[in-house]
């Protein structure tokens, strides 16, 4: 039997653009699907991917969509990287802009047309060839699902899935008639969202089924507190809503064949000779003592606040802090100030892969105090590398990382430092616990050793997304 065929839509994909966990996703699951699944992902060709290095070359497909009252021009570009082929959406509105989304915390103007285009060309592919199924990830192409609702002809189901339900993609209700969406769909029902229009809310409603990515955040977004307003018209949609937890690429994040490691490691003590060498390359002192991290982007969802408040007494502990993302302003400002004033605590400020992948490796403890959190990839990688993760207990977080004073060398799962509120008191508590954790050498070392062996990989929820998408086409 031949392979049904999955268009995999995404704004981002790693490697060829990413400004966040979306983008790894993106990457890392639809490898996960080819042994089932015939896959195509699709996501725009921003000016800043480079084709020549991934060899992206038209395929011989250019069409108009006509949107409202516009038509635009639109080429179909195509590549195959690890094994995966790639179709990219290239239209001048949508892809020839310095940034995917707009400059730091400010989307451009155009974004709904920009990404209705998107959207168009992604109905236009499903016209051309028959998809079973059309997987859409956040808002970015989730119009999709009401615009096939327009066109019974085509017989794709959809699964979206909100990765993040902060980012809904709202905005004023006179772009209506420029997407070229009837009235009738401006209503509560709709995608009308306190006059406004919201993309994410037509993919909710529309969709043949919704996911969010990890079984607490599917909970927590049914609540007042963790709904950003939808709370309501997700529990009406709730039936068709489930949680699927995030993997990672365990062949990208494995420390004993990172090729951007000095020492690619799978032991203890290779660790330990990438503690050093880090340490030494940022001008940080004390092999012995314990390297915290944090590495994300600044916003207030990543528990920045937390973050600057409790650095300072942090420093003042016996241990080492490296800090590395990029974001708001006013908490770059915040972070340089500490750095500066204090000799442990370093700070590279920018969104560095390579870096990255060194500060895991060489990190006793990853610091994640985010305010909630849809799944966290973070942890995971933490995990993978030898680095106990330090999280506020919430979303994807529970889901992923157990109390350590629950060890159990036979778990399947991770173990960290888990604290329950989101604030500087108990994120202290956490941190002196790390610290105690780190002189008891023997339990610290196990925990370690077995999070290394975990399995994090898309293994099992790859399975869960497919078996969803057989039922969905059946
Ligand atoms: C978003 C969420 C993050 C999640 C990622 C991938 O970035 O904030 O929690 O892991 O999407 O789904």
């Amino acid at each position: 039997m031949s392979k049904k065929r999955l268009l995999f839509a995404a704004s981002e994909v790693y490697p060829f653009a990413k400004t966040g966990g979306l983008a790894d996703v993106a990457h890392a699951l639809p490898k996960a699907l080819t042994e089932r699944f015939d896959v195509d992902v699709v996501m725009p060709l921003y000016q800043s991917i480079d084709r020549e290095q991934y060899a992206i070359r038209p395929i011989g497909e250019k069409f108009e969509v006509s949107m409202g009252n516009a038509a635009y021009e639109v080429q179909l570009f195509g590549c195959t990287y690890q094994e995966v082929r790639y179709r990219f959406v290239y239209s001048p509105l949508l892809c020839e802009r310095e940034f995917l989304y707009g400059p730091p915390h400010s989307g451009y103007e155009d974004n709904a047309l920009r990404f209705g285009i998107f959207n168009y060309a992604l109905l236009a592919m499903m016209q051309m060839s028959e998809y079973a199924i059309a997987h859409l990830n956040d808002w970015q192409c989730a119009l999709v699902a009401l615009l096939l609702h327009e066109r019974p002809e085509i017989h794709t189901r959809t699964l979206f899935t909100i990765h993040n339900l902060a980012y809904q993609g709202t905005f004023p209700s006179e772009i209506l008639s420029d997407l070229g969406i009837d009235e009738k769909y401006f209503t509560m029902e709709g995608i009308e969202f306190y006059g406004q229009v919201s993309f994410m809310k037509a993919a909710i409603a529309y969709a043949d089924a919704v996911t969010t990515v990890s079984p607490t955040y599917a909970k927590e977004i049914l609540t007042e507190e963790f709904g950003c307003g939808l709370e309501g018209f997700l529990r009406a949609h709730r039936k068709k809503l489930v949680g699927i937890l995030n993997g990672i690429d365990t062949e990208h994040f494995s420390p004993q064949n990172d090729t951007v490691l000095l020492t690619p490691y799978s032991d203890l003590k290779g660790k330990r000779i990438n503690k050093s060498d880090y340490l030494k390359s940022v001008s940080l002192k004390g092999i012995n003592k314990p390297l915290f991290v944090f590495i994300g982007r600044f916003t207030g969802q990543k528990g920045m606040q937390i973050l600057i408040d409790t650095l300072p007494k942090l420093a003042g502990l016996e241990c080492n802090v490296a800090i590395l993302g990029e974001g708001e302003e006013s908490y770059r400002e915040e972070v340089e100030k500490l750095a500066h004033a204090h000799r442990n605590v370093y700070f590279h400020f920018g969104y560095d892969e390579v870096q990255s992948h060194r500060m895991y490796a060489a990190a006793d403890f990853l610091l994640m105090p985010s305010l909630f959190e849809p799944c966290g990839l973070n942890q995971l990688i933490a995990f993978a590398y030898g680095a106990v993760p330090i999280v506020h207990h919430v979303g994807g977080l529970i889901d992923s990382v157990k109390r350590f004073e629950k060890f159990d060398p036979d778990a399947k799962n991770g173990f960290g430092i888990a604290f329950e509120r989101p604030s500087e008191r108990a994120c202290l508590h956490a941190m002196a616990k790390a610290m105690d954790l780190y002189q008891d050498k023997k339990l610290y070392n196990a925990i370690v050793k077995h999070n290394m062996n975990c399995d994090f990989s898309w293994t099992e929820s790859a399975k869960v997304y497919a078996d969803l998408y057989d039922t969905l086409s059946r």
